[in-house]
């Protein structure tokens, strides 16, 4: 028994080396080892005519066999498995021909997409782009802006202090609360005439329908001789109807801001009712935001000379113009990252 087993093993083991299909290895071990009446089953059977004393011996070599049947069939199995892989990977290599599905592509942020917008009108009337920091200093923030600290004006706007290692002398900066404080830098840049469109984040604590503490603003200022609120309105005007459709309409109200003088608020005709009154807006017209000609004392804080220029300027969000062209009735919603919204713009 001992001599067929043996016989068994190293007739198994050569004829493994020299098959070289996986398929048929396979079917070779099926019939070797693993079915009912295999070569090894049939062979097994023969224990049942030794004596008690031989079966113990016999019992030890017959698994000794089998498990290294097993291994010769594992190692060859796995060897054609490596050998088939590396064939693969040369015959079936990548074809950079094949169709692929295209990957789902982003776009601009509609804020982002209005930020340009907004520069682009200003620029054909001769509007050049300048920036700010938002982080201000105090001075630039207010009391440049015909805003002393301890006028009530300040208290209009809610804004966030920052802590700087170089405070200056009243110990302030701010995240800039309005895009302001970039009309005395511009000022301080440049010699009149100046036209510059100024857009870029604002800062203040409020969080509701029409507020994030995160928003954008866009200020514009234009200083030169003789300027006249008829400029303004015609500037106004031109923007309106590039920006929102030629059929709006833009009006102006009188109003208080500390660095204009006279002061107003720019509404628009409600494009939602045509001029009717609605729920959206204020019989006909929507609020979007100030204006006025420069004080003289803002015009003296940037180094221009008011008995020989002034100007006007505005300063509107963003987010509201996008609002109401579009028609979005939660300012937070452009924030909130839903893709449905967005991929629309
Ligand atoms: N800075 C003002 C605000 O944020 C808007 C404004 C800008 C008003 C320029 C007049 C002139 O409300």
């Amino acid at each position: 028994m001992k001599e067929t087993l043996k016989k068994l093993l190293e007739a198994t083991l050569e004829r493994l080396q020299s098959s070289s299909d996986l398929t048929a290895v396979d079917k070779f071990k099926f019939e070797i080892l693993d079915r009912k009446d295999s070569e090894y089953a049939k062979i097994s059977m023969q224990m049942r005519d030794l004596s008690k004393e031989e079966r113990p011996e016999m019992g030890k070599y017959l698994n000794e066999i089998k498990q290294q049947l097993e291994t010769g069939f594992s190692v060859r199995i796995n060897e054609l498995k490596h050998a088939r892989l590396s064939i693969l990977e040369t015959v079936e290599h990548e074809d950079m021909t094949f169709p692929v599905a295209s990957a789902p592509t982003g776009h601009i942020h509609p804020i982002t997409q209005a930020y340009f917008e907004i520069v682009e009108i200003f620029g054909e009337m001769g509007f050049s782009f300048a920036e700010g920091p938002e982080v201000e200093w105090f001075w630039y923030a207010f009391e440049s802006l015909n805003m002393p600290i301890s006028h009530p004006a300040s208290d209009d706007f809610e804004t966030y202090y920052v802590k700087h290692p170089e405070h200056d002398e009243h110990g302030r900066m701010v995240l800039r609360p309005h895009t302001s404080p970039v009309q005395i830098r511009s000022m301080q840049n440049q010699k009149p005439p100046i036209r510059v469109v100024v857009p870029g984040k604002t800062y203040r604590p409020n969080y509701d329908v029409s507020h994030t503490p995160m928003f954008h603003q866009f200020e514009g200022l234009l200083v030169d001789k003789n300027v006249s609120i008829g400029t303004l309105v015609g500037t106004l005007d031109y923007f309106v109807k590039k920006f929102f459709g030629s059929d709006q309409k833009v009006r102006i109200r009188p109003y208080h801001f500390q660095f204009t003088e006279p002061s107003f608020e720019v509404d628009i005709s409600c494009s939602i009712c045509g001029g009717e009154g609605c729920r959206l807006c204020k019989e006909g017209w929507l609020e979007l935001g100030g204006c006025g000609m420069v004080h003289p004392v803002v015009l003296e804080n940037g180094g221009v000379d008011s008995s020989v220029y002034n100007g006007f300027a505005f300063g509107w969000g963003i987010e509201r113009c996008v609002n109401i062209r579009s028609g979005i009735p939660d300012i937070r919603m452009i924030y909130e990252g839903e893709l449905r919204l967005l991929e629309q713009f």
